[in-house]
């Protein structure tokens, strides 16, 4: 199987022409600690199961950040098109956002064949939260990615190196406060809690 990533790299290419951002995955200028925004050029996902004691939730489809986002360079931003514009960066639809390739791509990939038979179905797939905050505190993801400018990886580590998502922040109060105390935003118990 790896051997077919060439020719699918060229593939994935032309079908992406105008809607993939390639190289430009979550590069916004970040006055936060510096966690990469993206992998080499030649980053080539390592071959790994989803048995192999990865941290983070089993997922019911073994869905690879490390391939898509590390080795194919996929913005985050096209799967997770909401975080710019909502409180939540949105998990995306199997149709169409993943079949849009996969009609074509990877269609011996028994992973694969699980997400296809899933959209024959039109099942979605429940995808296992890995980050869940309690339900009284409100997390704005558009203010913190469009309005400050901060990279995703800042808070959710180099998810483009991720076989398997984990949640990689601690994503306690004192977190949130640290950051708000040393970029002079609000700690003003209302803003988070109401
Ligand atoms: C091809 C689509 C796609 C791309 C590109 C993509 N993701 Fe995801 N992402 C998903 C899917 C599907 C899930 C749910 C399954 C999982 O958790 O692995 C997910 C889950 C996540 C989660 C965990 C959500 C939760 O449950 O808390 C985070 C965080 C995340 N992605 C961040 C990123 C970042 C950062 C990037 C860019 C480096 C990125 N994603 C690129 C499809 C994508
Ligand atoms: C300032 C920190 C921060 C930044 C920057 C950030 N996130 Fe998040 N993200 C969070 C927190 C906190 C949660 C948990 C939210 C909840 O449980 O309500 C979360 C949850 C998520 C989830 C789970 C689904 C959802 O919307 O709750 C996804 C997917 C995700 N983030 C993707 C991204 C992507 C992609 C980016 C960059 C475009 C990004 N995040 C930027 C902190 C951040
Ligand atoms: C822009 C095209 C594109 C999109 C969109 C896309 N994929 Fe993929 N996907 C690929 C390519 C390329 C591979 C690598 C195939 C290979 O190496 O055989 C892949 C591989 C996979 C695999 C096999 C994992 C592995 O070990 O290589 C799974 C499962 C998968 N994708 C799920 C998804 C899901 C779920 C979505 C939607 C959230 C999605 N894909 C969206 C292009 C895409
Ligand atoms: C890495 C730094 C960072 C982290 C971590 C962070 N924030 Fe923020 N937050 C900011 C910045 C910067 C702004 C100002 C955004 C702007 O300019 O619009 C902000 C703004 C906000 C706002 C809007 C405040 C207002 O004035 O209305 C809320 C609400 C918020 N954050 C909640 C949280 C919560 C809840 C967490 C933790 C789960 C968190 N933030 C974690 C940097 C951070
Ligand atoms: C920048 C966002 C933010 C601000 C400002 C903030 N909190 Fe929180 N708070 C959180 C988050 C996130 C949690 C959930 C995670 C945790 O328990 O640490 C939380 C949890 C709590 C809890 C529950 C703790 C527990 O153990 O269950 C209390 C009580 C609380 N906050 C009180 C306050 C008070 C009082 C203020 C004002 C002085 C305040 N918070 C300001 C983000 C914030």
């Amino acid at each position: 199987m790896p051997n077919l990533r060439g020719p699918l790299a060229l593939a994935i290419t032309t079908l992406g022409t105008g809607s993939l951002l390639v190289l430009s995955a979550c590069l916004n200028s970040n006055a936060q600690e510096a966690v990469p925004t993206r992998t080499a050029d030649n980053f080539v996902a390592p071959a790994t199961v989803d048995t192999a004691g990865l941290p983070g939730p089993v997922q019911p489809v073994f869905y690879r950040h490390d391939v898509h986002a590390g080795q194919y360079k996929m913005d985050c931003r096209y799967c997770h098109f909401a975080a710019e514009t909502s409180m939540h960066a949105g998990i995306p639809s199997i149709r169409p956002t993943c079949m849009g390739c996969h009609t074509v791509i990877g269609t011996d990939n028994p992973e694969v064949e699980r997400l296809r038979e899933a959209a024959s179905n039109d099942q979605p797939v429940e995808w296992v939260k890995v980050h869940r905050l309690p339900p009284f505190v409100h997390f704005p993801h558009m203010r913190h990615v469009k309005g400050a400018g901060i990279t995703c990886q800042t808070c959710h580590g180099p998810v483009q190196e991720m076989a398997r998502v984990y949640q990689y922040s601690s994503l306690k109060m004192g977190w949130c406060l640290d950051c708000h105390k040393k970029n002079k935003q609000t700690t003003d118990c209302t803003a988070c809690h109401y």
